[in-house]
């Protein structure tokens, strides 16, 4: 596990973007495994700029996200497709059918689930996975004790999931119970993982996933087994890391983060504006 603290959310959301446009534009056909909640919005918005800007290229990438919400339609406002929709899938040249969520209306969900695992498979697995981090340290939403070894399961919500998510709907009531995600296991599966976590709120959870023992009350701390594994902080969430000097040491002096370490975003892979392709916008969310 790697650790990079950034001065401040922007530039950590910034550095996360570049890290997926590198990966992006040295292999077009890239699985990204995607992720939801207010940090990630920052990210997504960067890479729509990257697109609109500089070209980034979404044609031939595809996506699988890690969770959705059981019981939400598509077009529900909360439900994870929507968001995806919304923040980056309606705003770039990716093809809609290459971007998966699980669906949470499906009405056999243990077989849903198990036709997102084998989907993944059959795509040959997600070569980057991006991740946020719930305060109780879930990932996706894998609550207190999920299995290190669990699949794409349903998941029942915590309480302290259930009271950070909640005021995101309209009515907090609305909020479902249920949700399903990916589990541990198909997370440590890919091939690398980028963890963003901002804000104060997230400092002591991201500590304990970072520094503290490995343990399946704290999923995040999964990903000090997974061999690939960066987590992008701003100065804040990192504000409870013992080690800080040493990662701030080696964001510094580490020569593959040489191209990251100025402000300025890297230009596209030709060195010039390209020229901006036309946005097919499909109305409705699939
Ligand atoms: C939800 C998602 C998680 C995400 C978390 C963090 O619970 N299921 O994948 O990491 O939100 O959200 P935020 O960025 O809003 O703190």
């Amino acid at each position: 596990m790697e650790v990079v603290i950034r001065p401040n959310a922007d530039a950590a959301a910034d550095l996360v973007a570049r890290v997926i446009a590198q990966e992006m534009r040295s292999n077009p056909h890239l699985v990204m495994g995607l992720a939801t909640g207010n940090t990630m919005e920052a990210v997504y918005a960067r890479l729509v700029q990257m697109y609109r800007e500089e070209g980034l290229d979404f044609s031939a990438c595809r996506t699988f996200n890690l969770d959705e919400y059981v019981g939400l339609s598509s077009n529900h406002a909360n439900s994870y497709r929507h968001y995806m929709n919304h923040h980056l899938f309606l705003q770039v040249n990716i093809d809609l059918q290459n971007t998966h969520l699980p669906d949470g209306m499906a009405a056999d969900l243990p077989a849903e689930c198990a036709n997102y695992e084998r989907l993944i498979a059959e795509n040959g697995g997600i070569d980057l996975q991006l991740l946020g981090i719930g305060q109780n340290g879930h990932l996706g939403f894998n609550e207190p004790l999920s299995a290190f070894r669990s699949r794409t399961r349903v998941k029942i919500l915590s309480p302290v999931t259930r009271t950070q998510n909640a005021p995101l709907f309209a009515r907090p009531d609305q909020m479902p119970h249920r949700a399903i995600t990916m589990g541990v296991g198909s997370i440590l599966d890919c091939r690398r993982c980028i963890l963003l976590a901002t804000g104060e709120e997230k400092a002591t959870i991201v500590a304990r996933a970072v520094e503290g023992p490995i343990t399946s009350m704290i999923s995040a701390t999964a990903l000090q087994l997974h061999p690939d594994c960066t987590l992008i902080l701003d100065e804040t969430a990192g504000s409870q890391l013992e080690e800080s000097d040493y990662y701030h040491w080696v964001f510094e002096n580490q020569p593959e983060w040489e191209p990251f370490r100025t402000a300025t975003p890297a230009a596209g892979k030709n060195g010039h504006q390209a020229k901006l392709p036309a946005v097919k916008k499909p109305v409705e969310a699939v």
